[in-house]
C-alpha cells in the first residue's frame, strides 16, 4: 500500500473520496468545511444544519461532488474538538479505510485539517499509522471469494496545508511503523505449523538483511554451548529447535551502551506436561507475539535511522508434551547460574526470557525493556484495554506508560514489592517459576526480576493486548502488532 503525504487543498483536490474530520462544534462557515461546503454546492451546511452529522464519533455521512474535486466526500464525527488527540486521528484514518472498503474504491485521501488542537507531525504520523493498520489483511492461507472479491485499499494520501516538513516526517514515520506493526500481525497470524521457532528467526534474518540490521541466531547446539539451558528446556518436548535471535542497530556512537529490547517468541504454547485445557488453544500461536513486536520494531527502528544503539532480541521456541519434555518437578539451570524449579510447565516465557534477559542484561544496555504474553493473570487486572508495566525502575516505567499514551497502547504499572518475591521460594532450588494464583501478573515480573541483574529494565505483560476482537476501525479480529508502536515511540523519545 502507498502512503504520502500531499501538500493540496482538500476541497479541490481531485480524488475518489475524501475523508474529513467533524468536530461537534463544527460549523460549515468556517474553514475547512466552508472551502467544501462551497464545493459541494452547501451540501455541508445542509446536513449540519439536517442534524443529520452531529460530529459525535462515530457518525458518518457520504456526499457525493461534482466535476471538480472529491467525486466523494466522507464526513466522520470525531467528538469534541478540545479532546481530539492523536488515537482520534488514527481512528478517523482507519475509519477513511473502512469506509473505502465498503465503497469499493481502492484509493482514499485523509484531510489533516480541521483536527483541533493536535501539532502537525504528530496527526501526519497518527493518520498514517490508522491508515496503515486499518488496510493490513491477512491472505496468505485462504482463497479470495470469488462472488464478493474484497477491497484492498491501495493508495492514501494525507492532505494538509500546515507545516510541510513537519507533515511530510510525520506521514513517513506513520507509515514506516504501521509497516513495522503489520509485519508483525502477520508473523503472529501465521499458525503454528507456519511459523516456528526456525521460521522467525528465518523471518527475521531476511527483514534485517534488507533494513540494514546486523543479525545473529543461535540454534540449539550453540545455545548449549553458551549455557542458554532455561530455554532448552522450554524446547525439549517439542521436535522443532529453539532459536535465539540478536538483531542490531547502530545509530548512536560507537560504544554507547544500547537499549534492549526482549520479545517473548513463544511459538506454539501447549502448556507442555502441564498441557492447557483444549478451548482456546488455537489462540496460543499468538504466544510469540512479544517476539513480533521486536522484530517489528527492530525494522522500523532501522529504516527511520534512530539515533541510538538498539538491540532486539527474541528467544523462540514451542511449548509442547513429549516423552522428553521438562516435567513438573525438574530443577533446571539458567544463564545466569540460578537453579529453577519447574512446578507448573505452562509457566515457560519467563524460562525462555530468564536466559534472554541475561543475555541481554550482559550487553550493559541504559535500559532494557521484555514484552511477553506471560500470563492470564493480566487479563484479570487491566481487561484488553493496557498492558501491565512492571519494573525495576519507576522512571523507566513512566516512560512506558507516556509513549503508551502517545502511541495508543496503552500500558499500566503494577507493583514490584519484595512481599510478592517470597511466593517464589522453593525447597529446591534457588527459585521456583510459579507464585500461586494471587498477583500472578507481578510474581511473573518478580521471576524475571531475578535475572536483569542491575539493568534497569521493565516488563511489559501483554497477554491481554496482543490479539483481540479487533473493535477499533484500524484493527481487525485477530493480531493487533502490539507494543510495536510502544516500543518505537519509546525508543524514538530516548534517542532525542
Ligand atoms: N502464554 C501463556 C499466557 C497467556 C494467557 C497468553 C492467555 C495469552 C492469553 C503463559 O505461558 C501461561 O501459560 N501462563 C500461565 C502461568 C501460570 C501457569 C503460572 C497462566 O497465566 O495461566
Ligand atoms: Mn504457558
Ligand atoms: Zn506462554
Amino acid at each position: 500500500m502507498q502512503l504520502r503525504y500531499v501538500e493540496a487543498n482538500a476541497p479541490s483536490y481531485d480524488t475518489p473520496l475524501l475523508a474529513v474530520g467533524v468536530t461537534e462544534e463544527a460549523d460549515a462557515s468556517a474553514g475547512l468545511l466552508a472551502a467544501l461546503d462551497a464545493s459541494l454546492g452547501g451540501s455541508v451546511a445542509r446536513v449540519l444544519e439536517a442534524g443529520d452529522i452531529k460530529g459525535h464519533s462515530g457518525d458518518e455521512i457520504v456526499l457525493y461532488g461534482g466535476d471538480a474535486g472529491p467525486s466523494r466526500v466522507v464526513l466522520l464525527g470525531i467528538g469534541k474538538g478540545e479532546k481530539v488527540d492523536a488515537e482520534t486521528i488514527r481512528r478517523m484514518a482507519g475509519r477513511a479505510v473502512r469506509t473505502a472498503e465498503r465503497l469499493r474504491i481502492d484509493t482514499v485521501a485523509v484531510a489533516l485539517d480541521g483536527l483541533g488542537e493536535v501539532a502537525d507531525e504528530t496527526a501526519a504520523q497518527a493518520a498514517a499509522e490508522g491508515a496503515g493498520l486499518a488496510a493490513w489483511r491477512f491472505t496468505e492461507l485462504k482463497a479470495e471469494d470469488e462472488e464478493k472479491p474484497a477491497v484492498d485499499v491501495r493508495s492514501v494520501e494525507l492532505l494538509g496545508s500546515g507545516a510541510r516538513e513537519a507533515l511530510a516526517a510525520g506521514a513517513r514515520a506513520g507509515a514506516a511503523i504501521a509497516r513495522g506493526a503489520n509485519f508483525a500481525r502477520t508473523l503472529q497470524t501465521r499458525p503454528g505449523n507456519v511459523a516456528t521457532p526456525t521460521h522467525i528467526a528465518d523471518e527475521a534474518v531476511r527483514m534485517s538483511e534488507s533494513a540494514g540490521l546486523k543479525v545473529t541466531v543461535f540454534d540449539e547446539a550453540r545455545l548449549r554451548e553458551e549455557g542458554m539451558h532455561a530455554l532448552l528446556s522450554v524446547s525439549r518436548g517439542s521436535a522443532e529447535e529453539a532459536r535465539f535471535i540478536i538483531m542490531e542497530h547502530r545509530g548512536g556512537a560507537e560504544g554507547d551502551a544500547p537499549l534492549v529490547l526482549v520479545g517473548k517468541g513463544l511459538s506454539f504454547d501447549a502448556g507442555g506436561i502441564s498441557l492447557k485445557p483444549p478451548a482456546g488453544m488455537e489462540e496460543m500461536k499468538y504466544d510469540m507475539s512479544g517476539g513480533a513486536a521486536v522484530i517489528g520494531a527492530m525494522q522500523v527502528i532501522a529504516e527511520l535511522g534512530v539515533k541510538a544503539n538498539v538491540v532486539g532480541i527474541v528467544p523462540s521456541s514451542e511449548n509442547l508434551p513429549s516423552g522428553t519434555a521438562t516435567k513438573p518437578g525438574d530443577v533446571i539451570q539458567s544463564l545466569a547460574g540460578k537453579t529453577i524449579e519447574v512446578i507448573n510447565t505452562d509457566a515457560e516465557g519467563r524460562l525462555i526470557l530468564a536466559d534472554a534477559l541475561t543475555y541481554g542484561a550482559r550487553m550493559n544496555p541504559v535500559a532494557m525493556v521484555d514484552c511477553a504474553t506471560l500470563t492470564g493473570s493480566v487479563i484479570i487486572a487491566l481487561g484488553h484495554h493496557a498492558a501491565a508495566a512492571i519494573g525495576n525502575d519507576d522512571d523507566l516505567v513512566a516512560e512506558l506508560i507516556a509513549a503508551g499514551e502517545a502511541s495508543g497502547e496503552r500500558c499500566w504499572q503494577l507493583p514490584m514489592w519484595d512481599e510478592f518475591k517470597e511466593q517464589l521460594e522453593s525447597p529446591t532450588a534457588d527459585l521456583q517459576n510459579v507464585g500461586g494464583r494471587p498477583g500472578g501478573a507481578i510474581t511473573a515480573a518478580c521471576f524475571l526480576s531475578e535475572f536483569v541483574g542491575d539493568t534497569t529494565w521493565a516488563h511489559l505483560d501483554i497477554a491481554g493486548t496482543a490479539y483481540g476482537e479487533g473493535k477499533l476501525s484500524y484493527q481487525r479480529k485477530g493480531a493487533y502488532g502490539f507494543p510495536t508502536r510502544l516500543l518505537v515511540e519509546w525508543v524514538r523519545s530516548r534517542s532525542g
